[in-house]
């Protein structure tokens, strides 16, 4: 059976160049990068590399980054971080109600120790207006932390101008407020520089960039304090304690070196795909809806709703076909709750159920896409002919047919 991967948003296969890259670091190089030795200094070059590498990809000074575990670990580093060292100049914190789970249960938590949390909407674009950041900004704010790219329907948010924003505040003599953003989806997959984006604190993870799962970074900008969420040695300039994964970072370096060279290739290729895919979509299957802004959005995500379907049958039906796409609903951990993004754009609950994230990845083909566009309307049209609902609008419109 064919087998093609869509989900390349949870994550993607490890590129054999960045398998090369890490090999030696597991075997023969294995040293602890703080120790003084021949095998220490060699872990050690190694590691420097990896975070020049890592911090080239994003515009920032290698000083300028931790590594850590990955994206979760990152946005727990940065949030919690930032709250906890400027606790004295404000407790209130500005997001969206589209957040990764990994900033929306760090705020949750938040909240539930005394800090104040701002969600803000995201209206039927999935993307946050300026103006709203504007109108919920007070003295008492201390972080904004806004996703760059959504995870489930790829929408790009304005973290640039959020950046702006911030600076002029500064300029006005304002000293705490503080910008982070979760850049986990977008790295690789559009151009990423902290200068741009103004942004004080960015996450990043290497699985989401074809490395192994377990390492990931989080720019914190010179001048601005964290307070280290785990304790122990030195490491990461005291801001991440723990022995470094030398064989993962590396993996991560080479991974972010490769984006880096590829990027304008990877972009073109997989909005060409995506555009394929779309318009093959709409001309075989009809009651359907695409989910977020259709410009303002990554160009390897496309996610769709279908009326009449749960989108867990379409998945499981799919999978049965040996393609293998996501939904956002929380079914997976044990919960039948439509996705809160889909319903955050203001689908209805029955959309919300339906929707499929298809997110491709450098190494999907252009035959991939056409094994989807053959099976992928079966499966819709099967799903559909067990639906009562289904049956019942087919009725109704020809009727409407019948009386027109
Ligand atoms: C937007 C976003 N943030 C954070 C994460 C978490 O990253 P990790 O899996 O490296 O912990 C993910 C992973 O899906 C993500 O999509």
């Amino acid at each position: 059976m064919r087998r093609v991967y869509l989900d390349n948003s949870a994550t993607t296969p490890v590129d054999p160049r960045v398998v090369e890259a890490m090999l030696p670091y597991l075997t023969e190089k294995f040293g602890n990068a703080s120790s003084v030795h021949f095998y220490g200094q060699e872990a050690r070059v190694a590691l420097d590399r990896a975070r020049r590498e890592v911090a080239t990809l994003i515009n920032a000074r290698p000083n300028e980054l931790v590594f850590l575990s990955g994206g979760t670990e990152a946005n727990n580093l940065a949030i919690r971080g930032i709250v906890e060292s400027n606790v004295e100049h404000g407790r209130h914190i500005i997001t969206s109600n589209i957040e990764h789970s990994a900033v929306r249960g760090v705020c949750d938590a938040l909240e539930k120790r005394g800090w104040e949390v701002t969600r803000l909407p995201v209206y039927e674009e999935g993307v946050v207006r300026l103006e709203d950041v504007r109108a919920a900004l007070r003295p008492d704010t201390a972080l904004i932390t806004l996703m760059l790219a959504n995870n489930e329907i790829g929408t790009i948010q304005p973290v640039a101008e959020i950046g702006a924003l911030v600076r002029q505040e500064r300029e006005r003599g304002r000293k705490y407020l503080w910008l982070h953003t979760d850049a986990v989806q977008a790295a690789g997959r559009m151009p990423v520089d902290v200068e741009t984006l103004g942004c004080d604190l960015l996450s990043l993870s290497a699985h989401k960039l074809h490395a192994p799962k377990g390492a990931g970074a989080l720019y914190v900008r010179r001048s601005v304090r964290l307070t280290p969420q785990s304790l122990g040695g030195h490491q990461e300039r005291e801001r991440r304690a723990g022995t470094e994964s030398v064989p993962l970072l590396v993996a991560f370096g080479k991974a972010a070196a490769l984006a880096r060279e590829e990027m304008t290739d990877r972009i073109e290729h997989l909005a060409r795909l995506r555009d394929q895919f779309e318009i093959g979509v709409e001309a075989r299957v009809a009651d359907i809806v695409f989910n977020g802004d259709r410009e303002r959005r990554l160009p390897h995500l496309s996610n769709i709703s279908f009326r009449f379907i749960e989108g867990e049958g379409l998945l499981i039906n799919l999978d049965m076909q040996g393609v293998a796409v996501s939904t956002g609903s929380a079914c997976s951990s044990g919960s039948l709750e439509p996705s809160p993004v889909i319903r955050a754009i203001g689908r209805d609950d029955e959309l919300a159920r339906g929707s499929i994230r298809f997110s491709l990845g450098k190494d999907t083909t252009a035959e991939d896409i056409a094994y989807v566009l053959e099976v992928l309307p079966r499966a819709v049209e099967n799903l559909r002919r067990l639906s009562p609902l289904y049956q019942k609008s087919l009725a109704e419109r020809a009727c409407e047919i019948k009386t027109a």
